[in-house]
């Protein structure tokens, strides 16, 4: 059987779904691995580093879409323009793995079924231990978290730390997070260790003492939550009067905060907006606030995806893929996330559908011409399928 990593198309993507590294553990597991000509380069990797781990090199897009399986980091909806993921229709049997924004662009995968290929979306990889070295949102977020911090620190006029010196004493600077997920936690961890005082929020209330082992205080706020955790431990969306009373009760923290960072999400839905034109306002000037929500909606009111903007002398950062601007590191996390995935789907050379294991039953998509899984067809409008028709 053979796997094939891509390309990216997307415009400015560096990523790479698989790394020379993991070829030998898929060889292992008796895959023969296909690398489109120079899908790694802009992540650190050349052709010739594949080879020399056992993969072989296709020439065209063509010739790499004859793989069995292929995987990408981004493709349809996650490749946002309708071309980006640069794939020709799949032919029946043949399978896709990769981030593809199922949740936000279910049409997509509708359109996708129609193929008779099958697909494995790996944003529905489900939060449990056993699927955790297959978890890529965590991967990501994690990186995302990280450079978010790095964003803020570059814009803001101080420096983090506290510092004591001949000339007098420089106050550490006060971090604000939004939504203490993966990526709100390692926001976390790394303002900390630029020295700067740490705060943070979340509707989850299990959070507090994840918040607090990394050294952050969590910020009380007189708000029912105790229905805010919904199933895989995803917020549930609340209430317009709920967010209403939430943004009223943390503008005076955004106020007090030099950086606030916001990644509060709700899965499948727009990002709550939490922060408003008139709590920007109320910041410092030359505070920094760092949307890592942009692409759907944002949390704050001002900002844009992907764009640097500044009202009331506040700086406002929307970006939207902070994972591919560490595309080494992203592309590593990725591929061990695939290679663990693959691994796991291939039975003595062969990929085996095997619906009882719920990693690959909710993470599958699309499959025999048609989107299989329930959450989608929800989103569709489809009814539900029989669980027979998902068996090969
Ligand atoms: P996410 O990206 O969907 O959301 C980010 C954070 O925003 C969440 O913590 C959410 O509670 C928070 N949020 C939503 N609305 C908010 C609001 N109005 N105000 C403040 N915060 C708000 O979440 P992520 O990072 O993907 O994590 C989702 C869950 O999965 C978490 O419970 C996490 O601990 C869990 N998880 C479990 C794993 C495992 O067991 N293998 C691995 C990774 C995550």
């Amino acid at each position: 059987m053979q796997v094939a990593a891509l390309l990216e198309s997307f415009p400015g993507e560096r990523r790479v779904a698989l790394v020379p590294a993991d070829v030998p553990k898929l060889n292992k597991a008796g895959i023969e691995v296909v690398i489109e000509s120079g899908a790694g380069a802009a992540a650190g990797h050349a052709d010739a580093a594949y080879v020399a781990k056992g993969a072989k090199i296709a020439g065209t897009r063509a010739s790499a879409l004859a793989a069995d399986v292929i995987i990408q980091v981004r493709a349809l909806g996650a490749a946002r323009h309708p071309s980006a993921s640069g794939l020709e229709p799949l032919r029946p049997g043949q399978y896709l793995i990769a981030m593809c924004d199922p949740l936000g662009e279910p049409q997509e995968i509708a359109a996708f079924a129609a193929s008779g290929a099958s697909l494995f979306a790996l944003e529905l990889i489900p939060r449990t231990t056993r699927a955790q070295s297959m978890d890529v949102l965590s991967s990501m977020a994690t990186l995302a978290g990280y450079r978010a911090v790095l964003l803020a620190a570059l814009e803001l006029p101080k420096i983090f730390p506290l510092l004591m010196t001949a000339a007098g004493t420089l106050t550490s600077a006060k971090a604000f997070i939004i939504g203490a997920g993966v990526a709100g936690l390692q926001a976390i961890a790394t303002a900390r260790r630029l020295g700067a005082v740490v705060r943070a929020y979340d509707v989850r209330p299990a959070c507090r003492e994840q918040v607090e082992s990394l050294g952050g205080k969590f910020v009380e706020l007189p708000l029912e939550t105790s229905g805010a955790e919904g199933q895989g431990g995803y917020a549930q969306a609340q209430g317009e009067e709920f967010y209403r009373r939430q943004r009223e009760l943390m503008a005076q923290v955004v106020a007090e905060s030099d950086v606030v960072i916001t990644t509060a999400a709700i899965p499948g839905k727009p990002s709550p907006r939490l922060i408003t034109a008139d709590a920007v306002a109320g910041m410092q000037p030359g505070s920094v606030i760092v949307d890592l929500a942009a692409e759907r909606g944002g949390n704050c009111e001002l900002s844009r995806p992907d764009e640097r903007v500044v009202a009331h002398d506040v700086t406002i950062l929307g970006p939207t893929n902070l994972p591919g601007e560490v595309p080494r590191d992203a592309s590593q996390m990725f591929s061990a996330n695939v290679t663990s995935f693959l691994v796991n789907l291939i039975k003595k050379g062969e990929l085996v559908l095997n619906c009882d294991d719920p990693i690959l039953r909710e993470t599958l998509a699309a499959h025999n011409g048609q989107v299989v899984h329930s959450r989608l067809r929800e989103l569709l409008g489809l009814s539900k399928l029989e669980q027979q028709t998902l068996e090969t």
